[in-house]
C-alpha cells in the first residue's frame, strides 16, 4: 500500500495535491510519503515480533537524510555499503550499535572509519577481507583507538536461485558474493587465526525483488543447519542476518506481505537460537516515492507514438538498466490507473505510447507501449510510481543534467528535503588549468 491516491480526478500524496508540489519545485522531481515509509517499516517489525530482531534499513535503496531520520526515529538500524553511507547515518544521529556494513570491496579507510565509529558488525565477504579487518583492528587496538575486537558476520553463498532479475541475484554460486558453506566452515574452524576479529553471525542475502517465500526457506534452511552444526562445535554465533530482498508491487501485485515472509523465516530463526538481522531496502522505500515528469513533446513516427518527457535515464535508470516496469499515470485523470482500483474506465479512450527521455540513447525510456488516457499532451505531468527505491540514489549527471529535488510529504504539508542541483553546483569541482591550453 502507499499514500498516493486520486481524489476528485487529481493525485494526492497523503493530504497534499501533487499539483501543488509541481508548482513549488517544478519537474522532474521525486516526492516521498513519510507515512508510507513508516507503514512498511512497521509491517516488517510486527511480522517478526515473535523473535528478537533488528531491522537495518538498507541505505542504498534510498539514502536521503530525511528518509533516514524518519526511520531512525521509528527505531530502525541501518545497513551501509560505503564510508559515505556511514557518514549519512552518523549525520542523522543513528545508533552505531545498530549499523551493519556490507559490500565486497570495503577499503582500508572504510574499515578503519567504521571500526572507529563502533558499528555493530561487518558482513564479511571473503577470507582476504577477514585478514584485512583483523590487521586493521589490530593496529587500531595497538594505537588505543578501539578496545574490542571487530565483530563480523560471515556472508555465505547458499547457492539458491531467488527467481529475480539476473543483475540482482546474489546468492548463486556463480555470483561474486559471500563464500560457499564448505569454505565458511573452514574459516570458522580457523577463526583463532584472527585474534582481533570475533565471528558473531552468519549473513545470507540472496538477491533483491524476491516475490516468493520459497527461496528464503531454502537458503535459510541451509544456513540454520550450518549454524546448528557449528554451535555444537562451540562457535558462538549470535546473529542470523537474512539480508534484504523482500519484493514489492510494481505491476502485477505478485509481491507478498511481510507476514508471508515471516511465516517461513520465523520458525527457522527460532531453530537457530539467534537474533535475526534484516536488511530491507526496497520493501520500505520502493512504494514510498514517485517521480514526477512533464511531457515536453508528443511525436508520432512510423506508426508509433512517443511522449517525450523531461526526466531521463540519468534520473531513473531502472527501466533502462533492468527493463523494469513502473506504473505511470497522469496527475490529472478521470480514470484511475489500472492497478489503483482502475482498469480502463468505461467510455474513456486510451492510446499506446512509448514514454521516453531527452537523452541521445535509444535505451533512454521510462516505458514502452504503455496504455495511457488519450489526449495527453505538452505540459501534462505524469507520476512514475514505485520510484522510492533505487531511483534518486542511482541518478547521475549524464548530459550535464542536474540532480532532481526530493520532497517529503507529511499529512497536508510538503517539505523540500533536497533542493534541485544547479548547473553551477554541478560544475563546481571542475577546473581548466591554463597549462593545459
Ligand atoms: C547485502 C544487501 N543487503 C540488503 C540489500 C537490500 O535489498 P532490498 O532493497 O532488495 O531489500 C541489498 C541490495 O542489493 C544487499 O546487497
Amino acid at each position: 500500500m502507499d499514500s498516493f491516491r486520486y481524489k476528485d480526478g487529481t493525485l494526492y500524496a497523503e493530504g497534499v495535491p501533487v499539483r501543488k508540489i509541481v508548482e513549488d519545485v517544478g519537474t522532474p522531481a521525486y516526492v516521498y510519503s513519510r507515512e508510507t515509509f513508516l507503514d512498511h517499516y512497521t509491517k516488517i517489525d510486527k511480522a517478526f515480533a515473535e523473535v528478537p530482531h533488528l531491522i537495518c534499513y538498507s541505505v542504498k535503496a534510498n539514502s536521503c537524510l530525511a528518509v533516514l531520520a524518519v526511520l531512525n526515529e521509528a527505531g530502525a538500524g541501518f545497513d551501509v555499503v560505503s564510508g559515505g553511507e556511514l557518514v549519512r547515518v552518523q549525520k542523522i544521529g543513528g545508533d552505531m550499535k545498530q549499523v551493519v556494513f556490507a559490500g565486497v570491496g570495503k577499503t582500508d579507510e572504510e574499515l578503519a572509519q567504521a571500526l572507529r565509529a563502533g558499528i555493530l558488525m561487518f558482513n564479511v565477504e571473503s577470507e582476504a577481507e577477514l585478514e584485512n579487518i583483523d590487521r586493521i583492528a589490530g593496529q587500531l587496538k595497538a594505537d588505543g583507538e578501539i578496545r574490542e575486537p571487530a565483530r563480523v558476520a560471515l556472508r555465505v553463498n547458499p547457492d539458491v536461485d531467488p527467481k529475480t532479475h539476473a543483475y540482482i541475484t546474489t546468492g548463486k554460486k556463480e555470483n561474486k558474493f559471500g563464500v560457499d558453506l564448505e569454505r565458511a566452515s573452514r574459516i570458522l574452524q580457523e577463526a583463532g587465526r584472527f585474534p582481533n576479529v570475533r565471528v558473531a553471525g552468519i549473513h545470507a542475502h540472496i538477491g533483491s525483488q524476491i516475490t516468493e517465500v520459497k527461496p528464503y526457506q531454502e537458503s535459510l534452511g541451509k544456513v540454520v543447519k550450518f549454524i546448528q552444526e557449528h554451535r555444537r562445535k562451540e562457535v558462538p554465533i549470535q546473529y542470523l542476518n537474512s539480508g534484504g530482498g523482500f519484493g514489492i508491487w510494481y505491476q502485477d501485485r505478485k509481491a507478498q506481505p511481510a507476514s508471508k515472509y515471516a511465516e517461513v523465516i520465523v520458525p527457522l530463526v527460532k531453530d537457530s537460537g539467534c537474533t535475526l538481522v534484516l536488511e530491507p531496502g526496497r520493501f520500505i522505500s520502493g512504494n514510498s516515492g514517485i517521480m514526477l515528469t512533464k511531457i515536453v513533446y508528443v511525436k508520432e513516427s512510423a506508426g508509433k507514438r512517443f511522449l517525450i518527457v523531461d526526466a531521463g535515464m540519468n534520473d531513473l535508470v531502472r527501466p533502462s538498466l533492468y527493463g523494469a516496469f513502473h506504473e505511470i499515470w497522469p496527475l490529472d485523470a478521470e480514470a484511475l490507473p489500472p492497478t489503483r482500483g482502475g482498469g480502463p474506465a468505461e467510455g474513456a479512450a486510451y492510446t499506446q505510447s512509448d514514454i521516453v527521455g531527452p537523452i541521445c540513447e535509444s535505451g533512454d525510456f521510462l516505458a514502452k507501449d504503455r496504455a495511457l488516457p488519450k489526449g495527453l499532451g505538452r505540459g501534462d505531468v505524469l507520476a512514475v510510481y514505485s520510484a522510492g527505491a533505487y531511483g534518486y540514489v542511482m541518478a547521475g549527471n549524464y548530459n550535464t543534467r542536474p540532480f532532481l529535488p526530493e520532497v517529503m510529504v507529511r499529512g497536508d504539508k510538503h517539505y523540500v528535503v533536497n533542493r534541485r542541483q544547479t548547473v553551477e553546483e554541478l560544475l563546481e569541482r571542475e577546473k581548466v588549468p591554463q597549462e593545459l591550453l
